[in-house]
């Protein structure tokens, strides 16, 4: 008999940024079916209000649990600054993980050193980010990059056109050669890492938050006894909120592009 450990995991975003999690989560648990679901259709959530995205993120989580989902990846750090307190108080049986951008790891490695973090404008906003800021900014500097219309870019795909390094150039240039880590505090950036060292220098080193969420997942499955236990790899499904062939399409690039 199925129990509640064949369920799927959901994971969402408000987009394509997702699916470099995603990536991250079928490294870590290659015998759990995910299935991704990106918001493209009401993409960018980081130039929303915040009652905007909490809505977003309830009907998604809502209609992901009605499939069966058995725990879910809030693969957003803008959703997970906005939602996932209010998220895990409406399905206390859920485990539902969140992401959050990777200043330890970062601040770790470079003590004194200058971080800047690249997130959107809701997430660097929130308290959430303030607190990890003041937290584990005690020694390195710590420099907020908010990020309008980055997402978005990256949501068009073409990702080697010159315009969107361009508008990295814009808006982190003044940084060049002037910083020692980057953090990727939105899970589209992952996919610009290239463009973004092209215009920082070779020289930076970067953090994302998709292998800490990732093994977090991997913790929380195991404590509640969701881990799948199965002989097969597990299922990947990618699906959109914008239905189109050509949307779908760009997902699955998206899946394969080497980070
Ligand atoms: N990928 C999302 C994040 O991690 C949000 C991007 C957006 O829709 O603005 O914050």
């Amino acid at each position: 008999m199925a129990g509640r450990a064949d369920g799927f995991v959901g994971v969402f975003d408000s987009g394509v940024g997702g699916i470099s999690v995603l990536r991250s989560l079928v490294a870590e648990l290659p015998h759990e079916d995910f299935r991704f679901f990106g918001d493209s259709a009401h993409a960018p959530y980081g130039e929303k209000t915040e009652s905007q995205v909490l809505e977003l993120a309830r009907d998604i989580v809502g209609r992901l649990l009605d499939e069966g989902a058995k725990a879910i990846v809030i693969a957003c750090n803008t959703a997970t600054s906005v939602a996932a307190e209010v998220l895990r108080a409406a399905h206390p049986d859920v485990p539902i993980v969140g992401i959050e951008p990777a200043l330890k790891p970062a601040a770790l490695a470079f003590p004194h050193g200058r971080v800047v973090v690249m997130a959107t404008e809701v997430t660097l906003r929130l308290e959430k980010y303030h607190e990890l800021a003041s937290h584990w900014g005690g020694s390195c500097e710590v420099v907020a990059v908010p990020c309008p219309g980055l997402a978005a870019r990256i949501e068009r795909g073409g990702l080697d056109e010159p315009d969107l390094t361009e508008t990295i150039r814009d808006l982190v240039g003044e940084w060049a050669g002037r910083v020692d880590a980057v953090v990727l505090g939105c899970t589209h950036y992952p996919f610009v890492r290239r463009q973004i060292a092209t215009v920082l220098g070779d020289g930076v080193r970067f953090f994302d938050g998709g292998e800490g969420t990732a093994r977090r997942l991997a913790s929380r499955l195991r404590e509640t006894g969701l881990l799948a236990e199965r002989g097969r790899p597990g299922r990947v499904e990618l699906a959109s909120s914008l239905n189109t062939p050509e949307e779908l399409a760009l997902y699955q690039r998206f899946y394969e592009l080497p980070l």
